[in-house]
C-alpha cells in the first residue's frame, strides 16, 4: 500500500543501478519502480532495460515504445516516488 512507497532522492535512485549485486530501479513520471524482475521478460532485451537503471527511464522507454503501458504492466513493482534531495528520510 502507500504506506510503504519509499521516498526516493536522486542520489537513491543512482545507486540502485543494477550493478553488483545492487537492485535496479527506474523511474518513470515521478513514480519509482523495481525493475530487477522484469529484466528477464524485457522482450527488448535486458540489455536495453538496463539503460534506464538508476535513472529516469521515462525519455528512453517514451523515445522506443510510447504505446507500451509502463504502469500497468509494472505496477506491482512500484517501489516509491522521487523526491528533492532535501527530502531524504531520516
Ligand atoms: C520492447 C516493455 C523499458 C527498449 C518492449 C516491448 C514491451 C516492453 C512490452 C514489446 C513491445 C512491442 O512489441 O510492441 C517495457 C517496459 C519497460 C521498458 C515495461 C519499463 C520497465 C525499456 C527501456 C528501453 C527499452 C528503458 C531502452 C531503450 C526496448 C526495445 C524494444 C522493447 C529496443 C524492442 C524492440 C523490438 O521489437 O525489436 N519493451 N520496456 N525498453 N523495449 Fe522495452
Amino acid at each position: 500500500g502507500v504506506d510503504s512507497l519509499v521516498r526516493v532522492t536522486p542520489a537513491m535512485l543512482k545507486e540502485k543501478n543494477g550493478r553488483k549485486g545492487k537492485p535496479a530501479w527506474s523511474s518513470y513520471q515521478g513514480k519509482v519502480y523495481n525493475i530487477s524482475p522484469y529484466l528477464p521478460y524485457h522482450p527488448g532485451g535486458e540489455g536495453e532495460l538496463r539503460r534506464a537503471a538508476g535513472k529516469d527511464g521515462t525519455k528512453l522507454f517514451m523515445e522506443v515504445h510510447s504505446w507500451v503501458n509502463w504502469e500497468n504492466m509494472m505496477g506491482e513493482c512500484m517501489v516509491g516516488i522521487m523526491v528533492s534531495e532535501d527530502h531524504a528520510p531520516v
